[in-house]
């Protein structure tokens, strides 16, 4: 999310804009487009099992220290502070945006004190015109960052009913304030004369992301202000499409580019090649969808989605962009907050198209490509992934890299840009929060197979309890305890994967009955009115083999992608400032924050024949837990051996090159090793394909 002074690497489209002119399409009473799934409340869904386990890592690790001693959270302007690492400010706000959804979804004390602290701060130091924030002149305030902070206020306020009432007063006042800021020039969204708060152009190229705050507080709590909450989301949109940054125009079959190298042609501007703004702008479309209830722009959403998959998406669920797109090599690498805005953003999507592919999209990026670059144990994380990636270390060439650096696949505490220090905690947080979700006909669906608890009160009357006790996705089988107040109709995500012999058991039933899901892949239950109701979903799984460009080929198993395990050592040293690299002081960092280094200890160069694979179960799941981490090394449970043989496989760039097209074998077949790619950190997932002897796996 490059907050450098890097050229913008296209020319700025000239602002058009006739001042005072009104476009308002409010009208008395308009309402906006209900999704098809809706979430439920913030802290209805806790967390069990493994992801528990990750969640309360995450609360012990960066993502719940940082408030503690990592300078811009803590010491950040917004609280008093005085460090920012860009003109946007928008590092605590990320931060706050991740915590809020934790302290709630955990149930953690220690990080509710920490977001209560911020909130009573901000809210307590709103200024005298509504301005949420410490910057007092016209050239500093940029509104963006305050769509991030709003985004953090409404999950309070669902979560803490004690606290709705300020915070709602608050973004009333602000509203207000940022309406007429809009309808003066744009104010705050474009930058003016010697404005400083978005020199690049990252707010006005995420107009849209005012829109999930506003459109909840119109919803919710209108007051008498609803015109004015409509007209700041149309004037956000109307800004950054005079700006150029309109989506709309780029979502299209023939405008968006398959690659992307130096060489071609490409006239839009940058925002839109730019992976964190992709994952965000996947939402665009919807948000004026919610508004116009123009059918094409749902059409587009699904548009844009396959857009993605079709070149961009990286095997574990990510966008390939380093940090702009360019092709499919899997070297290429991908930052961190793609990832988590990746996530969100397939949440959201999902509950409004109800595609299941949807949703095992989301599931790929959480079970593949947000952890892979997280550390075990959640002190440290990546700037960059590759899906081929033979070591973590500063590499001596940034060579294909566009705006990385040479020490983004570190494994640090900001190893590359902070964004990703202070943004990546969101991802699990509201992956728990949007993994159960109610339906259209009052019932309740769970979408998001991890182990979890959900309580709520359908329909305002009926009170429903759910738990999921599984090992999904290191297991196939998830057990559910359901008690309701009144009958009410209970559904399974089936994922696509999933083969026609997954069964359902339940009620004391002694046989199992093969699933039979809706087109949208949910499975329904009838749950009749009482205590424990009980069943159990197996899911048919199998390897499978999905085949790439130039003959190469990876392998899923279930939602887990698997790559062939790398072992390594690690060696770690002082974190360093991301700009600098002058060794940090002792005041910004913790005991625990170590920037590391792992190099390969075993060999990395192969290709596989894909027609011999075979399942091994390291350790037994039954319904035992799972060891804790779980995306470490050897622990998680169900890994495969694959027909192997080493190759000649060139490095470019202090990396591993392209999977070559025509691999020469060096040594004899062997069985390898493949185990969950996230839980191998140095590891091969996107290879070329040989045809090779019979090997005993
Ligand atoms: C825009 O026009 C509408 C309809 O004429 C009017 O109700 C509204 O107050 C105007 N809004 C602004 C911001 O001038
Ligand atoms: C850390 O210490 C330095 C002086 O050594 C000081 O300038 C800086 O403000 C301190 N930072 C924080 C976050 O306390
Ligand atoms: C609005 O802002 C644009 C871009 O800075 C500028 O070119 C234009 O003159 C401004 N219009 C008015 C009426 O101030
Ligand atoms: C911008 O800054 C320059 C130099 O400080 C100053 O001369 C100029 O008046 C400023 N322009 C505006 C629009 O504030
Ligand atoms: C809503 O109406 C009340 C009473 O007329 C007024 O005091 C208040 O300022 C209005 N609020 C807004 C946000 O316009
Ligand atoms: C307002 O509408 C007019 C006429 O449709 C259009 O030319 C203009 O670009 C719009 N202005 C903005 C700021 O969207
Ligand atoms: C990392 O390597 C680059 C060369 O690619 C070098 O310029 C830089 O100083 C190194 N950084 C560290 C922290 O070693
Ligand atoms: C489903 O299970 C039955 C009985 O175990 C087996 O005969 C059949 O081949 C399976 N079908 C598939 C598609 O795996
Ligand atoms: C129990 O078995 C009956 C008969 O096969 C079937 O209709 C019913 O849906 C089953 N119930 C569950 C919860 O599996
Ligand atoms: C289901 O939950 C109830 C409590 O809500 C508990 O008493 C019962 O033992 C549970 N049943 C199973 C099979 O876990
Ligand atoms: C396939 O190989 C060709 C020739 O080496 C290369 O130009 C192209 O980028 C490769 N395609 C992909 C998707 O890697
Ligand atoms: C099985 O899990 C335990 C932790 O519960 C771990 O120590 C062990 O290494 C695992 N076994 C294998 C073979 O991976």
């Amino acid at each position: 999310m490059a907050h450098s002074c890097f050229a913008v690497l296209f020319a700025l489209v000239a602002v058009r804009l006739v001042s005072g002119q009104n476009n308002s399409t409010y009208r008395d009473g308009a309402t906006l487009v209900q999704p098809t799934y809706q979430p439920l409340t913030l802290g209805s869904v806790k967390p069990l099992g493994w992801f528990k386990d990750q969640l309360e890592l995450e609360a012990a690790g960066l993502g719940g220290n940082m408030f503690d001693f990592y300078r811009f959270v803590h010491d950040s302007r917004w609280i008093g502070g005085s460090t920012e690492y860009s003109a946007l400010d928008e590092a605590s706000p990320y931060w706050f945006n991740g915590m809020v959804p934790l302290a709630f979804g955990l149930g953690d004390e220690n990080i509710q004190s920490q977001v209560k602290y911020y909130l009573d701060y901000v809210l307590d130091h709103q200024q005298d015109d509504g301005w949420l924030g410490f910057e007092t002149t016209e050239a500093t305030r940029g509104l963006w960052a305050r769509c991030l902070l709003l985004l953090g206020l409404i999950q309070y306020a669902e979560a803490d009913p004690s606290q709705t009432e300020r915070i709602v007063d608050a973004m009333h006042r602000y509203v207000v304030l940022a309406h007429s800021m809009l309808q003066n020039n744009y104010t705050g969204l474009i930058v003016h004369g010697n404005d400083t708060f978005d020199t690049a152009g990252f707010g006005v190229g995420r107009t849209h992301e005012m829109h999930i705050p506003l459109q909840w507080l119109y919803e919710k709590y209108p007051r008498n202000n609803s015109q004015i909450i409509w007209e700041t989301m149309e004037l956000m949109i109307d800004g950054g499409v005079s700006w150029g940054a309109d989506w709309r125009t780029f979502w299209v079959e023939g405008v968006y580019p398959p690659v992307l190298y130096d060489t071609t042609p490409y006239d839009l501007s940058w925002v839109f090649i730019h992976g964190v703004n992709m994952a965000e702008g996947l939402r665009y479309p919807l948000s004026i969808y919610r508004m116009t209830s123009q059918e094409a722009l749902r059409e587009q959403t699904r548009t844009a989605v396959d857009l993605l998959a079709k070149y961009h998406r990286s095997l574990a669920g990510t966008i390939i962009a380093d940090e702009y797109i360019s092709d499919l090599n899997p070297s290429r690498g991908a930052e961190l907050c793609i990832a988590a805005e990746v996530m969100f953003s397939s949440a959201y999507i999902y509950q409004y198209l109800g595609d299941n592919d949807i949703a095992d999209w989301a599931e790929q990026t959480a079970f593949n490509a947000l952890p892979v670059s997280v550390a075990a144990d959640w002190w440290s994380h990546q700037y960059v992934q590759q899906e081929n990636q033979p070591w973590s270390r500063n590499l001596s060439s940034t060579g294909f890299w566009s705006d990385v650096d040479s020490y983004a696949n570190v494994f640090g505490l900001e190893p590359n840009y902070p964004c990703c220090t202070v943004n990546h905690p969101q991802g699990y947080p509201k992956f728990l929060a949007n993994s159960f979700v109610s339906t259209g006909d009052g019932g309740l669906a769970h979408v998001f197979l991890i182990p979890a608890t959900m309580t709520t009160t359908l329909d305002g009357e009926n009170a429903v309890s759910v738990s999921a006790d599984t090992n999904y996705p290191f297991s196939q089988t998830i057990k559910y305890n359901i008690s309701a107040t009144s009958p009410f109709d209970f559904y399974v995500r089936i994922p696509t994967w999933a083969g026609t012999n997954s069964t359902i058991r339940g009620n004391g039933n002694t046989t199992a009955t093969t699933v039979s899901p809706s087109s949208q892949g949910l499975q329904k239950i009838e749950v009749p009115s009482g205590q424990a109701t009980t069943f159990t979903l197996d899911l048919e799984a199998s390897p499978r083999v999905v085949t790439r460009a130039n003959n190469t080929a990876a392998i899923y198993y279930g939602s887990l992608l698997y790559a062939l395990a790398i072992e390594y050592e690690s060696s770690s040293r002082a974190p360093i400032n991301y700009h600098t690299e002058d060794v940090l002081p002792a005041n910004t960092t913790d005991s625990h924050t170590h920037d590391f280094s792992l190099t390969p200890t075993s060999p990395w160069n192969i290709a596989i024949d894909p027609t011999q694979i075979k399942v091994v179960r390291t350790n037994t799941t039954s319904s035992s837990s799972l060891p804790n981490p779980i995306w470490d090394l050897g622990a998680p449970p169900a890994e495969l051996r694959v027909a192997a043989v080493e190759i000649d496989w060139p490095v470019a760039f202090d990396t591993a090159a392209d999977p070559p097209a025509n691999p020469a074998a060096t040594g004899n077949p062997f069985s390898a090793r493949f185990v969950p790619y996230a839980s191998a950190k140095l590891h091969m997932a996107h290879l070329p394909v040989l045809q090779l002897s019979t090997v005993d796996l």
